[in-house]
């Protein structure tokens, strides 16, 4: 499994197998939804008729688990006479669904009916997150993804306990999500993308459909508004954003740090103050994103001029602030969380042991190791290679709670892989990168220290092959795993 559970123990004298009139029971009304798609895709797969029914069943899903197991915790039991697995919550139930699929056979994934039989060896599962924050980004500004494209990407994500998505949403390339007190920035700001073809923004349904989706699947959306550098579209679309009232072209190129918002303008966070309010009443979790990365053309004392008021405006619609590590340099309200994407770089390290002394969390995406979209290896076709080449193991063998020297492991929020678009216009091209590295990164976040270990991590990831095989997924047969 990935993640490697807290706590497994095999039964050796058991194996629970899937009968033709196997029931799902569950004990919650709440809890109903994670049975019938659970239902709804074994009955595809295997052709019975799983019922789902108040109570026990064949497999019996149960939400009135003792408190201690937390949030996301569950227990699983697989034997002779059938499956439980119990929570305290919906989403710990959901968390043990998501392990109940990997203990199946992977044909249990298809979208056509396949043959049995239906057998799991016989197991005890005692399972809680390492941090609670797992997340992954995509950048749907550099290329625009579609509605579909981004619930696609979310189920294969939530297969590996994911439970945050990071969704870019303004760059230089692109403005993607509905402002109505600002409509110019999805009608002009976002109609174009990389190599200048046609690019696409969410309406307010739109968007607030992937929030659904997304929830049901127990991943809360992160959305982020970068300022005040990669800011290109928002200048394009409103000339009055712009020190001298004339706005620049839309840009379809993938340079970075050339664009900045007005820092000495009024103008400048009244257009953010709307923003964030129409963002921030799209998004049930608490945080909302502010960007802050590679300001190259703002002075830096510009920079530290903005960074809290920008902050405030977030603080004021109740949420908490994220933000890129360079935000670090100046004051942050209580409670920001700070992400962190440098590579072994003291500068980096020393933004981000500033921010631990101001208070903040962190979330660890660095560049070397968590970024999706760094090549494989010289020769791979896509991604980039400023941050190093990033094999699976490199992505899999380092340890959040040390990575930076002077953080205590007690800041450490999380974990995030975040995947950039430039060089990726299409599904398969981003299934390529995140498949196999992200179950990695999901593993750094949920499986506690003791269980990491590359050499038993490969075989396991082997295993997932077939999974993704069935899916559909175009994921990349690194030769130094031994794929089954
Ligand atoms: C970043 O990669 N500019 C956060």
């Amino acid at each position: 499994m990935i993640p490697q559970p807290t706590a497994q123990q095999a039964l050796p004298d058991e194996t629970f197998t899937l009968p033709t009139d196997a029931t799902i029971g569950v004990d919650d009304p709440s809890a109903r939804p994670i049975a019938d798609r659970l239902a709804a895709q074994l009955r595809t797969s295997t052709g019975f008729a799983l019922p789902v029914q108040e109570g026990a069943g064949t497999i019996t899903l149960s939400t009135k688990g003792p408190a201690a197991l937390g949030t996301e915790g569950y227990e699983l039991r697989a034997d002779g006479s059938g499956v439980t697995i119990t929570a305290a919550t919906d989403e710990g139930l959901f968390r043990g669904v998501t392990s109940l699929r990997q203990l199946l056979p992977a044909k249990a994934e298809s979208s056509t009916q396949q043959d049995g039989p239906w057998e799991i060896a016989g197991t005890t599962i005692s399972d809680a997150p390492r941090y609670g924050y797992r997340g992954v980004m995509l950048d749907v500004t550099r290329h625009f993804f579609t509605v579909d494209q981004v619930k696609h990407f979310i189920d294969l994500v939530s297969l590996y306990k994911i439970n945050r998505l990071h969704l870019h949403l303004s760059d230089d390339q692109g403005w993607r999500i509905q402002v109505d007190s600002w409509p110019r920035l999805t009608e002009y700001g976002g109609s174009l993308q990389v190599g200048g073809g046609r690019g696409g923004s969410y309406s307010k349904a739109e968007y607030a459909e992937i929030v659904r989706y997304a929830a049901e699947r127990f991943i809360t959306v992160v959305p982020e508004i970068d300022t005040p550098g990669h800011t290109n579209a928002a200048l394009a679309s409103y000339p009055e954003l712009n020190p001298d009232g004339v706005a620049p072209k839309l840009y379809t190129e993938t340079e970075v740090g050339f664009s900045s918002l007005t820092v000495a303008l009024d103008r400048t966070y009244e257009f953010l103050d709307d923003v964030f309010r129409e963002v921030a009443e799209q998004t049930p979790g608490d945080v909302v994103h502010l960007g802050g990365d590679e300001a190259h053309s703002t002075p830096h004392s510009d920079y530290l001029t903005f960074v809290p008021k920008a902050a405030e405006l977030v603080v004021k619609q109740g949420k908490t602030v994220m933000g890129w590590h360079e935000i670090a340099d100046g004051p942050l309200p209580a409670g920001t969380v700070v992400q962190y994407w440098g590579t072994e770089d003291e500068k980096a390290q020393a933004l981000a042991v500033k921010a631990v002394e101001q208070g903040a969390t962190l979330v660890l995406s660095p560049a070397n190791r968590a970024y999706l979209d760094m090549k494989y290896h010289a020769e791979t076709p896509l991604g980039l290679d400023w941050a190093g080449l990033v094999s699976v193991e490199q992505a899999y063998d380092w340890n959040p709670a040390t990575l930076i020297p002077g953080v205590p492991s007690s800041a450490i929020r999380g974990v995030e892989a975040p995947l950039w678009t430039e060089t990726l216009d299409d599904l398969e091209k981003v299934e390529f990168m995140v498949f196999p590295r992200l179950p990695g990164i999901a593993e750094l976040g949920w499986s506690p220290e003791s269980a990491l270990d590359w050499t038993t991590y490969k075989d396991r990831l082997a295993e997932q092959g077939p999974r993704w095989e069935v899916l559909g997924v175009n994921f990349y047969r690194a030769p130094e795993i031994d794929w089954r």
